[in-house]
């Protein structure tokens, strides 16, 4: 049978207290909305549907890479009319429609494929997801009959004293056959506490009508809804600790998987060791073999095999085989680091080249420069790449020994195995070979000390 979904994402989320809507809070560093489109899509769901409202704009900018459609809700009154609003892309299709909701981020492939072969093969007309909680909390209540069949979902607000007592919830997730959601959408009314076109409604009017209705029970944290911050914390930790298993079961060593943070979209390649404190943002890939001591930021960047990262940021940045960075390193967008290279402590590396072997151990700034390998910069060198108007461009040759405290004002070239003496501003060109010396001369005056009476007895 074929098969599509549509998501509900038009809701304003109040409870979250926030100028962004609430399907674009983030978790694990990607939008509640395109967590449930990528499972979705995962499953093998080609076609989607996103019902969207005020915001809506926000909302579409968010997922435009998605293969979605988008169905206009103007007002929000309620998920049943939400469900209305989508009726151009339910007449579209055909077979069977799962509905999911923005803010519940934690649904997985296994469970959406499984829905649509348990909601096939019991031959149902609706499905609902359910999950049995011990504090139900405000969840809708799956009320069941005689038969242990559903008979209807009542909202947590419309709920008698006993059906508050039922442990069973709704999840807000389902499935339907098209053909019938279509014939009985109308039937919905607002008569309720919340004065709002329940979807959950739908059951009782099909129960009525005689057709089958399922209950797809599933464990409570692949449905778990993000109505507050309080929420989406928990959230992020079950998805964290979701992310951090798979990279275990991949070869990944994970010191303390409560205090590392990775992203969803990150890869890391097997026998990497992982310390406590580390943030792995965005489409980071890592290789294989590398560690990570505690505390670094990791944002964007490709890391080869081996390398060795201590108390770091990286951003959008390209770190070579073998090489090792920190402490305290701060590599910046855009830089392109070698192989068997050294960033070491107090470094800062701005959208700059440095070539393979080079080492930049300590206190240095290296900004809009393209450095060859085999350099050496000794301590407290400064690239000089901002006159105060224009941001200008130094390069450095191969196997280059730069003494300590030296400034390269830009823009200049150093050639190759050339030297420049400590404590030198370089202004002009250092040839192939040479050495630069661009300091005042050392002059001493002998006695001088005793002759200022300045000696101490
Ligand atoms: C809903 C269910 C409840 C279930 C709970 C699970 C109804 C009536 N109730 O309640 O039984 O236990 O989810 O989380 O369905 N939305 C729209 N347009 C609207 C209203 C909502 O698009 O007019 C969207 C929201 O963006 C959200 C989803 O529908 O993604 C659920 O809406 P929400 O208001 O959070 O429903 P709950 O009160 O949590
Ligand atoms: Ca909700």
């Amino acid at each position: 049978m074929n098969k599509c979904a549509i998501i509900l994402a038009a809701g304003e989320g109040k409870r979250m207290k926030s100028n962004l809507p609430k399907v674009l809070h983030k978790v694990c560093g990607k939008e509640m909305i395109n967590h449930v489109i990528d499972t979705i899509s995962k499953a093998g769901i080609g076609s989607i549907d996103i019902v969207i409202g005020k915001n809506s704009e926000q909302v579409k900018k968010a997922t435009e890479y998605k293969k979605v459609t988008y169905s206009m809700q103007h007002e929000q009154l309620g998920t049943g009319h939400a469900v209305m609003c989508a009726e151009e892309f339910l007449r579209g299709n055909s077979g069977m429609v799962a509905i999911f909701v923005g803010d519940g981020p934690l649904i997985t492939e296994y469970m959406v494929e499984k829905l649509f072969e348990f909601h096939e093969n019991g031959k149902y007309k609706a499905t609902v997801i359910t999950s049995f909680l011990n504090e139900p909390a405000k969840y809708g209540r799956i009320v069941r009959d005689i038969n242990n069949e559903v008979k209807k979902i009542v909202e947590f607000k419309d709920c008698t004293e006993e059906e508050r007592n039922i442990n069973e919830i709704n999840a807000g997730m389902y499935c339907f056959d098209i053909k019938c959601l279509l014939d009985n959408l109308n039937k919905l009314s607002n008569d309720n506490a919340q004065k709002e076109y329940y979807l959950t409604d739908v059951i009782e009017i099909f129960k009525k009508q005689g057709y089958k209705i399922g209950a797809f029970n599933v464990p409570f944290d692949i449905v778990t809804a993000v109505n507050s911050r309080n929420e989406l914390a928990s959230a992020e930790q079950i998805m964290r600790n979701r992310i951090n298993n798979k990279h275990m079961e991949n070869g990944v060593t994970i010191i303390d998987s409560s205090s590392t943070y990775i992203d969803s979209e990150v890869v890391i390649g097997k026998d990497t060791i992982i310390y406590p404190g580390n943030v792995i943002q965005g489409n980071t890939i890592i290789k294989n073999n590398c560690i990570l001591y505690p505390n670094s930021r990791i944002k964007d960047s490709i890391i080869q095999h081996g390398v060795i990262i201590q108390n770091s940021v990286i951003l959008d940045s390209y770190i070579g085989e073998n090489t090792t960075v920190g402490p305290f390193a701060y590599v910046r967008p855009e830089s392109n680091i070698g192989a068997n290279a050294r960033i070491g402590d107090f470094v800062e590396i701005k959208k700059s080249t440095i070539g393979d072997n080079t080492k930049v151990s300590h206190l240095t700034y290296i900004g809009d420069a393209e450095v060859g390998s085999g350099c050496n910069f000794g301590c407290g060198t400064v690239v000089v790449n901002y006159d105060g108007k224009k941001k200008h461009k130094t390069i450095v040759g191969k196997n280059a020994f730069i003494g300590c405290n030296t400034n390269l004002v830009s823009p200049v070239e150093v050639k190759d195995n050339s030297y420049i003496a400590a404590g030198s501003t370089i202004t002009k060109e250092v040839p192939e070979g040479a050495l630069a010396i661009a300091r005042a001369k050392q002059v001493n005056i002998n006695n001088w000390v005793e002759k200022k009476g300045l000696k101490k007895k």
